[in-house]
């Protein structure tokens, strides 16, 4: 349990792709905090299980339809009863060398990693700009820095994040609406140890990063949990980097 932040009792909380991985740890980390939390993911058996753990509520999506994104998000919004804030988490992460980046592959890959966030923003908008208040978080990447092979969508996709982080921070301002980025080094989650995380792999991350330690999903919704909070109430348009030194 991180430290408690009594502002968000009863706060109205949505999250994009959070049936698993980070986006699990954004839903217990805001429930356990007392806030109303709703999410959206494609894993019906993964969602309907964490909404049960956490008392959260679920809402099965495919991101990748603008118009399914919308018609759930005003769904969950009316059953949240407002929304104070939204997380646009969802991404994948999937590989392909830059070659083989067709119109399509390119496509399908901004559809889910870039294209949701500026939709699920637009909706949030609707809803926060008449109560001058709203805080809005998209999870970039260190790699949109760092720009490994074999990623150029992915990178491409996270970097226009940042992009569009600074962009609705400068326009939205007006209304009271933060907008940051979070990018995370490698966090161990249930995918990466599943598809990506070799002990070479971590021993090689290892030697590049400062801190010695694993990053976990908790960690990063602890810096979540702070710039979702009054206490970040001066912080927008920044993109915070939670990488254990690695850049
Ligand atoms: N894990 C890391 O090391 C790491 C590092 C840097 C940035 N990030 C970023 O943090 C965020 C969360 O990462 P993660 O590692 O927890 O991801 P993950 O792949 O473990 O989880 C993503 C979730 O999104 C869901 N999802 C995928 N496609 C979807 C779609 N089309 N519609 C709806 N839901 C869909 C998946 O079912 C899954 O539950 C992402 O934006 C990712 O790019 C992660």
């Amino acid at each position: 349990m991180s430290r408690r932040y009594p502002e968000f009792e009863g706060r109205c909380v949505f999250i994009t792709g959070a049936a698993s991985g980070i986006g699990a740890a954004f839903v217990a980390a805001f429930a356990a905090q007392g806030a109303r939390v709703a999410f959206l993911d494609t894993n019906r058996d993964a969602g309907e299980a964490l909404a049960r753990q956490y008392g959260a509520r679920f809402h099965e999506c495919d991101v990748t339809e603008p118009a399914a994104l919308a018609a759930t998000m005003g769904r969950a919004i009316s059953e949240l009863g407002a929304l104070d804030v939204l997380i646009n988490n969802v991404a994948n992460d999937q590989r392909h060398p830059a070659d083989a980046l067709d119109p399509q592959t390119w496509r399908a890959s901004l559809a889910v990693n870039l294209d949701p966030a500026m939709e699920a923003s637009r909706v949030a908008y609707e809803v926060m700009r008449p109560l001058r208040n709203g805080v809005i978080l998209n999870l970039s990447s260190i790699n949109a820095h760092l720009a490994p092979a074999n990623m150029a969508a992915y990178v491409a996709a996270k970097a226009a994040l940042i992009g569009l982080t600074k962009a609705l921070a400068r326009e939205w301002g007006a209304a009271n609406i933060r907008v940051n980025a979070i990018s995370p080094g490698w966090v161990v989650t249930e995918r990466q140890l599943e598809l990506w995380l070799t002990p070479e792999g971590e021993a090689e991350w290892m030697r590049q990063v400062a801190l010695q330690r694993r990053i976990s999903p908790e960690d990063v919704a602890k810096l979540a949990l702070f710039l979702a909070s009054d206490d970040a109430a001066l912080i927008t348009g920044q993109n915070f980097i939670i990488d254990g030194g690695r850049t």
